[in-house]
């Protein structure tokens, strides 16, 4: 089971095992769940206020994974994603830093979701 830690400067940290694998168990779901303040409002990758920067916390680094066309598009309107971030993201097939928690789904990897 994989290590969620939630960081936000104005709150404790918070580590979580979390179920990977379910297809279902996004970062905003497991952060509702454990009842993390992370902002959030649509739910449905279309107002980017669930926001948040995550890293690997394993040696090996991130695994790989898609952004969905929503993030892709919700991210480039915030500025976290440029045309070329876009391109490496696609040759390397890893994933950008940035997320929209409500369309991360948690995977087999420790992390940590900075918010
Ligand atoms: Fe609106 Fe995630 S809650 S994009």
């Amino acid at each position: 089971m994989p290590l969620v830690t939630f960081s936000n400067p104005d709150y404790k940290d918070k580590t979580i095992y979390a179920v990977a694998g379910s297809h279902t168990e996004t970062i905003l779901k497991l952060a509702k769940e454990y009842k993390i303040p992370l902002h959030h409002d649509c739910q449905d990758g279309e107002c980017g206020n669930c926001l948040v920067r995550v890293t690997s916390v394993a040696r090996k680094g991130r695994m790989s994974g898609h952004l969905t066309d929503k993030e892709r598009t919700v991210l480039t309107d915030l500025g976290k994603l440029s045309k070329e971030d876009i391109e490496q993201i696609s040759v390397d097939d890893m994933p950008s830093e940035w997320r929209l928690a409500c369309q991360m789904i948690v995977r087999d990897e420790d992390i940590l979701v900075e918010y």
